[in-house]
């Protein structure tokens, strides 16, 4: 990871990201993309970027003896690897990042106890979906990247999460600062900002976002564009129980967030895949989520999901709707 300025500004720099996307079915976006991110670091920079961005600047370099993508913490490093006081300012540097929500890492050996144990999600699904090996994988919505990097480890060629948040943005650059040179990217984007009929991922996540979209059909058109002929879909999004049309809309919060749209049957939302261009659409999970699996840390110290939750019923929300349960649908884009 490199800063460099930019309009004025300090911006990351992605130019290997773009060197690599060059003769591959990524190049077109390339016509875009470049100017897209330059917009996200200069046209209304986040009041806090800078201050971020001097965290990742006091980084210290130090050569990671060991790496680990396959465990359930991503790690980078060792304890031996530098003295106390460097490690000290490793992870006072890291805290000053909070609140880590995906997780959890291991760098240089401090463990960073993110509110959720997102390698939960991961072992639900590892075995079902295609082998990543040598594929183009995007992680659209990916938060910090937790998942790009289990992606690289169970074999992807080249993976790229995108998400909004520039918080996210800075943490994975924090995590990737300790990773050598490693083909796992996230670029500040959102799925609106993907060039229409990409058509070129061999895979595509989105796990835990199209409930926040609006319009869920358009988000899984989106999703349809960005894959290639033949490339899998992984789904992962808030489902309730019911038979197919059955969807709730919350009026107000659900679990306390503002932002939550659309919650259909599984039935449901098997029928929009198939409106959408998918076939061979299938369930492979379906979870509640628990409070050992989203909780408060010393790394997220705000609520979480027990104050989200019934206080006398835990099937039920707060507002008294059915508590958070997640399905994970696979499905592949027709030809
Ligand atoms: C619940 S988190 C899920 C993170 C991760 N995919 C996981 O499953 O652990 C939802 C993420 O979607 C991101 N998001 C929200 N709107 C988005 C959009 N329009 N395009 C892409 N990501 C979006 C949020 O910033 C947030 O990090």
């Amino acid at each position: 990871m490199r800063v460099k300025p930019a309009n004025g500004y300090n911006m990351l720099d992605y130019s290997d990201l773009y060197r690599s996307l060059q003769g591959t079915p990524l190049q077109p976006w390339l016509d875009t993309l470049p100017d897209r991110v330059r917009g996200v670091f200069c046209d209304a920079p986040h009041g806090d970027l800078q201050r971020w961005l001097s965290v990742l600047r006091g980084l210290p370099d130090i050569r990671p003896s060991r790496i680990d993508l396959s465990a359930a913490a991503v790690s980078a490093g060792a304890s031996g690897d530098s003295d106390a006081a460097t490690r000290q300012s490793v992870e006072d540097l890291l805290r000053q990042l909070h609140p880590w929500r995906k997780g959890p890492y291991r760098i240089m050996d401090i463990p960073i106890d993110a509110e959720w144990r997102s390698d939960w999600k991961w072992e639900r699904l590892q075995d079902w979906i295609r082998p990543l090996d040598d594929r183009l994988v995007l992680d659209v919505g990916c938060g910090n990247g937790y998942h790009c990097w289990r992606s690289a480890g169970a074999g992807a060629r080249l993976t790229i999460g995108i998400d909004p948040s520039l918080l996210c943005a800075i943490q994975f650059h924090a995590v990737k600062h300790f990773m050598g040179n490693r083909a796992v990217h996230l670029l500040p984007l959102g799925i609106e900002d993907m060039p229409r009929g990409l058509g070129a991922f061999d895979t595509l996540f989105s796990m835990g976002v199209l409930y926040h979209r609006r319009s869920p059909l358009d988000h899984l058109l989106e999703l349809h564009g960005c894959l290639r002929n033949g490339g899998e879909l992984v789904l992962e999004t808030l489902v309730i129980e019911g038979s197919a049309g059955q969807v709730l809309v919350p009026e107000g919060r659900y679990a306390k967030m503002r932002n939550v749209w659309f919650i259909p049957s599984c039935a449901t939302l098997l029928s929009w895949l198939t409106r959408c261009g998918f076939r061979n659409r299938r369930v492979i999970d379906l979870t509640f989520t628990s409070p050992d699996e989203q909780r408060s840390t010393d790394w997220m110290r705000f609520q979480s999901l027990r104050d989200f939750l019934h206080p006398h019923n835990p099937e039920l929300t707060i507002e008294g709707m059915p508590a958070p349960c997640r399905g994970i649908f696979l499905a592949e884009k027709a030809d």
